[in-house]
Order: C-alpha cells, then sequence, then structure tokens
C-alpha cells in the first residue's frame, strides 16, 4: 500500500482525494490548513494545520512514508505550492500538481485585470463606489483605504475579527451560485465593479455570467505564476499518471 499526501482546501481536493482513496493500492492522507471551522471532508485519513515551512514538510513526508505529494490547493495559495514544491525536491518525493483550468474572458465581458489584491484596490479608487468583493477574507485588509467605496463582501465563514473597511456589508454563503441569485445580489446592492480570483471551476462562475448579463465590469486579480513541476487539470490523467509512476 502506498501513501500519497494531497494537498487540498478545495471542492477539487476533496473529490481528487475521494477517488483516489478509492483504489486499492493507495491510501491517502488529505492536508488543510484548518483556516475553515466546517470544512468539507473527503472520507480518508485527515491532518489539519501547516507543517511549519518547507523544513516541517520534509520531515513530515519523511516521517510519513510518503510516496507521493499531490499539492490540490487553490490556484492562489502559492506560498503552499511553494513549499510543496522545495521539500519533494529535497526529498526526492513523487510531486504533482492539480490546478483547475482557469476562466478564459468571455467575449463581450469587460475584465480589468489585476496583479493583486493592492492593484485591484487602485484599480477601484476613483473609479467605482459599490463593489462586490468576493476575491476571500485574506485579502480584505488591501481594500481599506478606500474611504468613499462600499463593499459587499461574501465569504464561506464569519469574519473572525470586525474587517478594516470603512464602509461594507457581510453575507455568508457556501457555493454553487445560481446565475440567477447573483444577478439579483448584484441589482439589489446597485453594484458597479466585482472583484474576483481567478478560481476556475463552476461553483462561483455564476457571478461573471451575472456580470456580463448586466454589463458590469469585473476586476480580476490574476493567477499568481506556477513553477517547477508537472501541473495537470485533469484528474483522470492525474491518477493514471500517479499510479503508472508509483
Ligand atoms: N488563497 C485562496 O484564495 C484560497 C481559496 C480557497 C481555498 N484556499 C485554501 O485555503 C488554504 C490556505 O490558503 P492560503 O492562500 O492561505 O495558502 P498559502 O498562503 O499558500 O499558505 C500559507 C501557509 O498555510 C499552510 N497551508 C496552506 N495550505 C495548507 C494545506 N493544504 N495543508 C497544510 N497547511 C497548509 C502552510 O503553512 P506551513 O508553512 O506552516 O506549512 C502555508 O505555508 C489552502 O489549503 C487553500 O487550498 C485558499
Amino acid at each position: 500500500m502506498k501513501r500519497i499526501l494531497i494537498l487540498g482546501g478545495t471542492g477539487e481536493a476533496v473529490s481528487l482525494a475521494e477517488r483516489f482513496q478509492a483504489l486499492q493500492d493507495i491510501s491517502v492522507i488529505y492536508s488543510l490548513a484548518g483556516r475553515t471551522r466546517s470544512p468539507n471532508l473527503p472520507d480518508c485519513e485527515i491532518r489539519q494545520g501547516g507543517f511549519g515551512g518547507v523544513e516541517g514538510l520534509t520531515r513530515y513526508l519523511q516521517d510519513n512514508d510518503v510516496a507521493a505529494v499531490i499539492d490540490a490547493t487553490h490556484p492562489y495559495a502559492a506560498q503552499m505550492a511553494e513549499n510543496a514544491r522545495q521539500a519533494a525536491v529535497v526529498t526526492s518525493v513523487a510531486h504533482y500538481k492539480y490546478l483547475r483550468p482557469a476562466w478564459q474572458e468571455p467575449e463581450g465581458a469587460d475584465w480589468i485585470h489585476a496583479s493583486s489584491a493592492e492593484n485591484a484596490a487602485e484599480k477601484i479608487r476613483d473609479r467605482f463606489e459599490r463593489v462586490f468583493l468576493t476575491s476571500g477574507l485574506n485579502d480584505v485588509a488591501a481594500f481599506a483605504e478606500l474611504p468613499e467605496v462600499w463593499f459587499l463582501i461574501r465569504s464561506i465563514e464569519e469574519p473572525a475579527t470586525p474587517m478594516s473597511l470603512y464602509n461594507y456589508s457581510h453575507i455568508k454563503a457556501r457555493g454553487p451560485f445560481k446565475q440567477d441569485g447573483e444577478r439579483a445580489l448584484l441589482l439589489e446592492h446597485k453594484i458597479d465593479v466585482v472583484v474576483s480570483k481567478n478560481s476556475g471551476g463552476a461553483a462561483t462562475q455564476a457571478k461573471l455570467h451575472a456580470t456580463q448579463a448586466l454589463s458590469i465590469p469585473v476586476i480580476m486579480i490574476d493567477r499568481p505564476p506556477v513553477m517547477g513541476c508537472v501541473v495537470f487539470d485533469n484528474q483522470t490523467r492525474l491518477i493514471e499518471q500517479v499510479r503508472q509512476d508509483l
């Protein structure tokens, strides 16, 4: 029986873990950062919390006899991705990255590209007044210096502490979302721009269809680059490759 470590935190990582776990000759450890209070979990061994950087992950891979590490974290979890890459090099453990395909800008849409949350905030300044901020609670602080702007924030969890924004309203909701609901939300709150990460996947894509239908622009925070590893955007092909290699 080979043990593999899946670095998770997304819906696709859960399904990937369950697909691997269903195989007879592989056992899965599914790892979470531990930030979400009630995360979706696969039916396999679970561990939660940081490893302690590259050094901690290196030790973990060695101590737990891990044959392969599969980075299935969110496309914007750049630190974990880099730690996994480095720990795999140090330990010579096989390393794969699963990355769901990015959304492509549809014809007729109005996407304003931003390189970071801070850059997105600069693109809002003096231009937009009512912002639907969907990029996650971690990035909210980047928008703190916009006193003239009102924000609608949506996240899976209630924020642990009050947010550092001048004017905002928060709604707690977990996808998948539907286009009708997204459209109603945009209209109800008179949103004039949506800020999004390019997460890919179907669960949160409806907001993009709704913005396009209402001619509302989207500030799209582009993905961080992926470096130095084999990337799969198809789970079946990834599973086949891992089975072949182990
Ligand atoms: N960034 C997003 O927009 C986003 C959206 C949805 C879900 N997520 C999920 O939320 C988690 C945290 O995201 P992030 O952007 O804060 O990550 P990050 O900046 O890349 O990682 C920060 C630190 O959190 C720990 N960590 C992250 N993912 C982990 C995992 N799967 N298992 C164990 N430790 C983990 C690691 O701590 P140590 O250095 O101590 O090992 C890592 O160095 C990830 O698992 C990601 O898949 C992120």
